[in-house]
């Protein structure tokens, strides 16, 4: 990405967290019926999606992180440090998740709700990629929150495959957006292994403060 297409989407990914969202933008098409003819016409062998993203620059490969770790390869620590509108964050402000005995924090729920709902259709289920899409709990260890939050806001094509992937831009849809920071932190626990695959067994319940502060983003 060249330095004035990253600041064009910079520009947008922080208009798009600061201004009034537009209407749901119209649901993102799915890939091709059995994940992409060209995905599977741009390699042979085993791994495809693995192959393919890693020439462009996405980062599919899985990331080794010591058991109990608490910074990831990226440098992030993503140790919970203060609680604001019913969402953890670390001691830089950075979403992260909170599980205490099993028990995880509602936003990293939420996160397993919204992902199966507007990312497992590409990415796989749980995080865990498909031959079309890269494996987003991976992709989480790497690259840092902002640059998460950009490529969702402003989507991304792969110009240099013949694959012709699209990840769909997802800056004006609020059933997405609102919940960036829930789908964010739910991949970080995939990535570190501290959330097992399948929905999320015991969660801490909905506090009022993330009510409001969801309502207050649904409504803009
Ligand atoms: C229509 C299919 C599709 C949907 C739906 C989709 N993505 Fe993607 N996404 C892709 C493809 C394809 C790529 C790889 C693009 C490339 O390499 O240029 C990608 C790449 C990404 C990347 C970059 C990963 C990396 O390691 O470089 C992130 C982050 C991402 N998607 C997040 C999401 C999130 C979060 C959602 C759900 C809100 C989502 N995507 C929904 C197709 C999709």
């Amino acid at each position: 990405m060249n330095a004035i297409t990253s600041l064009a989407s910079l520009a947008l990914a922080a208009s798009v967290a600061t201004t009034a969202l537009a209407q749901d933008a119209t649901t993102p098409t799915p890939p091709p019926a059995e994940a992409g003819a060209g995905a599977a016409a741009a390699t042979s062998g085993a791994a495809p999606a693995a192959a393919e993203p890693a020439a462009s620059g996405a980062s599919d490969a899985p990331v080794a992180m010591a058991e109990g770790a608490t910074t990831l390869p990226n440098g992030m620590d993503i140790t919970p440090a203060t609680q604001e509108n019913g969402r953890w964050y670390n001691a830089e402000g950075i979403p992260t998740y909170k599980i205490d005995n099993g028990v995880v924090d509602f936003a990293t729920f939420n996160g397993f709700r919204r992902y199966s709902a507007e990312c497992h259709v590409c990415h796989g289920p749980d995080g865990e990629g498909s031959t079309y899409a890269p494996a987003l709990k991976n992709s989480v260890l790497r690259m840092d929150y902002y640059a998460f939050q950009e490529i969702v806001a402003s989507g991304k094509q792969d110009v240099n495959s013949a694959a012709n992937l699209v990840m769909p831009a997802f800056g004006t849809n609020k059933n997405v957006w609102c919940y960036i920071d829930d789908i964010y932190v739910y991949l970080l626990a995939r990535g570190t292994d501290e959330l097992p695959r399948g929905r999320p067994g015991e969660r801490a319940d909905k506090s009022e403060e993330y009510t409001a502060q969801e309502d207050s983003c649904m409504s803009m």
